[in-house]
């Protein structure tokens, strides 16, 4: 089969591109370069550079590569900016989606994968979350990834379209240090940045009604997350009409303070964090109940915290020289 990979120059993008050639499946990278890096891409993997809002450029791109599949990753993620640009969200994932799929299903493509997030369920009150807790999200970020998979959903239903719409949950880590994040938008990052800046980092909040009073969050290694997108593709190639909603994470909640803990042991910076106040809309506790994504993908992640803070400081230490220790 031959997959196109939106998105495929990002961050998780190029760990599927390398999972899925890996898995012995071809892949076609698209991507407009808005955040992504063409020297992220595998040589002999064609980079194609558009937008999926331009629904022209992605049916011929359908019709040369003869494509059976799509792993859609394109889109905004920052919550914050969400908040401020609103329309702007809404048209890059919502309308470059729909495109997406008017293409898709005009070049009959048979199955399709949806990078959707934790962020759909905003504030759960549940000690595991699952792909029933109700989906309510407090950001315009999550409600895009929610009308996406009811776009995702739909289109499936009405054509026949096999679908998968992978629930993310904290991502984080590095299959090698050129492929690590290189954004500062979530702890992993944020931590290294303060600790290098010679400054404490610091928890938002120490009051929650968790065992160490900080928010617990479940990290997943996205070289598991991209197992994940290949568990899922296997699948829906076997079955037409298929339709999934997973959630994909570990199933174990790590405080912030471990986390901490663990950076500061990995990264050999001994700097206490400070306490500031709660940040708005920050739920104490976002674990998946991982049980459905074993039951119908028969995958597992493989990648625990320390490696994930490992690789992420690999990867950090590439672009920061100046932060290594030793
Ligand atoms: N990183 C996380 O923690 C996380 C968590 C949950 C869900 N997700 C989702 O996973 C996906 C990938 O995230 P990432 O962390 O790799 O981000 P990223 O910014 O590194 O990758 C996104 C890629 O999409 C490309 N892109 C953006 N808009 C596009 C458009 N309209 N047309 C074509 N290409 C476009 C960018 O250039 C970039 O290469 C996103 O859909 C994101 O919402 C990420």
């Amino acid at each position: 089969m031959t997959w196109l990979i939106t998105g495929g120059a990002g961050y998780i993008g190029a760990h599927v591109v390398r999972a899925m050639t890996a898995a012995g499946e071809r892949a076609v990278v698209y991507d407009d370069l808005s955040t992504g890096v063409p020297e992220r891409v595998p040589g002999g993997v064609p980079l194609v550079v558009g937008s999926t809002l331009d629904g022209e450029r992605l049916a011929r791109v359908l019709a040369e590569h003869s494509v059976t599949g799509v792993v859609h990753l394109a889109a905004k993620k920052q919550v914050g900016e969400s908040v401020e640009q609103p329309l702007r969200y809404y048209r890059e994932n919502i309308e470059g989606l729909r495109v997406l799929l008017d293409a898709v299903t005009a070049a009959q493509v048979a199955s399709l994968v949806f990078s959707s997030s934790a962020a759909v369920y905003g504030m759960p009150d549940v000690a595991l979350v699952t792909e029933e807790t109700p989906c309510l999200p407090i950001s315009p970020y999550g409600e895009t990834k929610l009308a996406g998979e009811w776009l995702v959903r739909a289109t499936g239903r009405a054509t026949g379209l096999s679908t998968a719409c992978l629930r993310y949950f904290n991502v984080a880590g590095a299959a090698s240090p050129e492929l690590a994040d290189t954004g500062v938008f979530n702890l992993v990052p944020m931590v290294f940045e303060k600790l290098t800046e010679g400054a404490p980092p610091r928890v938002f909040g120490d009051d929650y009604p968790t065992p160490d009073g900080t928010c617990v969050r479940d990290y997943i290694h996205v070289v598991d997350l991209a197992e994940a997108h290949v568990a899922a593709a296997r699948v829906l190639s076997a079955s037409p009409g298929r339709e999934l909603t997973l959630n994909i994470g570990r199933g174990e909640g790590v405080s912030v303070r471990e986390m901490i803990d663990r950076i500061t042991a990995v990264t050999g910076y001994d700097l206490p964090p400070t306490v500031a106040p709660r940040r708005p809309g920050d739920p104490a506790r976002v674990v998946a109940s991982a049980d459905r994504a074993a039951a119908e993908l028969g995958w597992k992640a493989r990648h625990d915290v320390q490696d994930m803070i490992a690789s992420a400081w690999e990867g950090w230490v590439r672009l920061h020289p100046e932060a290594a220790r030793s």
